[in-house]
């Protein structure tokens, strides 16, 4: 699929200028990483691209089409993982919150539990089924989070921060999981400050600034602009990045 956004301009009641004209395209299967600074607009351009919110111009288009005109579907193929975990989590168990969602749209048991098998199995969460939502860990979360967004097949995951908060092995368990779903031809949009958790493994390296995206290149013709463009760049060269997988690295 095709996701595009076109110039989008949001301003707020208060003022406050969100989205400057911010133009992002996005071709699945693909791994994009989407950086910039604290306010820079990354959350609110994330919302626009699943019809959450608005712009007050510019467009959003799915396969060429306007989001608003199929909104059901494109939800379908778009699945957003918050910044907050919790704040997603709508079941007490695991498999019921990952049921959650085509429960409520009216699918019967026999045709949603083969999904909702794959989508566990795919955030690393076979066997925690009848485990108590409330009784995981941080990092098991965000993987739930995970299998939950998982469960309508999207074709395209946005995950916003995935890595906050996580310890080394959970955010390797998690970035596991992306490598494995991008690897089965889903597209993947992380939205992070963490950049040498996915650098060495993203197609393309976006960064945003004051509502804008002011880079949109190869992580690699990047890495020496990182520091200008207000970005911690991790230790060592690109090409020991590259390398030295993140993932296996300490293993
Ligand atoms: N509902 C709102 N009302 C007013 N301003 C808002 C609202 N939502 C977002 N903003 C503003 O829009 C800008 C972009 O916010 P956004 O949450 O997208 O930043 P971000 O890049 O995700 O930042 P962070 O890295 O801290 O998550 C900020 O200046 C923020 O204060
Ligand atoms: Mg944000």
């Amino acid at each position: 699929m095709k996701l595009e956004l076109r110039n989008l301009v949001k301003t707020f009641a208060d003022g406050t200028r969100g989205l400057d004209g911010a133009s992002l395209s996005i071709e699945t299967p693909s791994f994009v990483a989407l950086s910039g600074q604290n306010g820079s607009g990354k959350s609110l351009l994330i919302r626009h691209a699943l019809g959450l919110e608005e712009a007050d111009s510019g467009e959003v288009l799915v396969d060429g089409r306007p989001l608003h005109s199929r909104l059901a579907e494109a939800r379908r193929r778009i699945a957003l993982v918050f910044q907050e975990p919790e704040h997603q989590i709508l079941g007490v168990t695991v498999r019921e919150d990952v049921e959650f969602g085509p429960r409520a749209a009216g699918e019967r048991p026999e045709s949603y539990a083969p999904r909702v098998e794959a989508a566990l199995e795919a955030a690393g969460l076979a066997g925690y089924g009848p485990r108590l939502c409330a009784g995981l860990s941080g990092g098991e979360k965000r993987r739930l989070a995970v299998a939950s967004a998982l469960v309508s097949e999207p074709e395209l995951i946005v995950l916003d921060e995935p890595f906050n908060g996580l310890d080394w092995a959970g955010a390797s368990d998690l970035l596991a999981v992306v490598l494995r779903l991008r690897a089965s031809g889903v597209g993947v949009l992380v939205v992070t400050h963490d950049l040498e958790k996915c650098l060495a493994h993203a197609d393309r390296l976006v960064v945003m600034d004051a509502g804008r995206i002011v880079r949109d290149d190869a992580p690699a013709a990047l890495w020496e602009e990182l520091p200008s463009l207000g970005l911690r760049r991790p230790a060592g060269g690109y090409e020991r990045l590259a390398e030295m997988s993140w993932l296996t690295e300490g293993a």
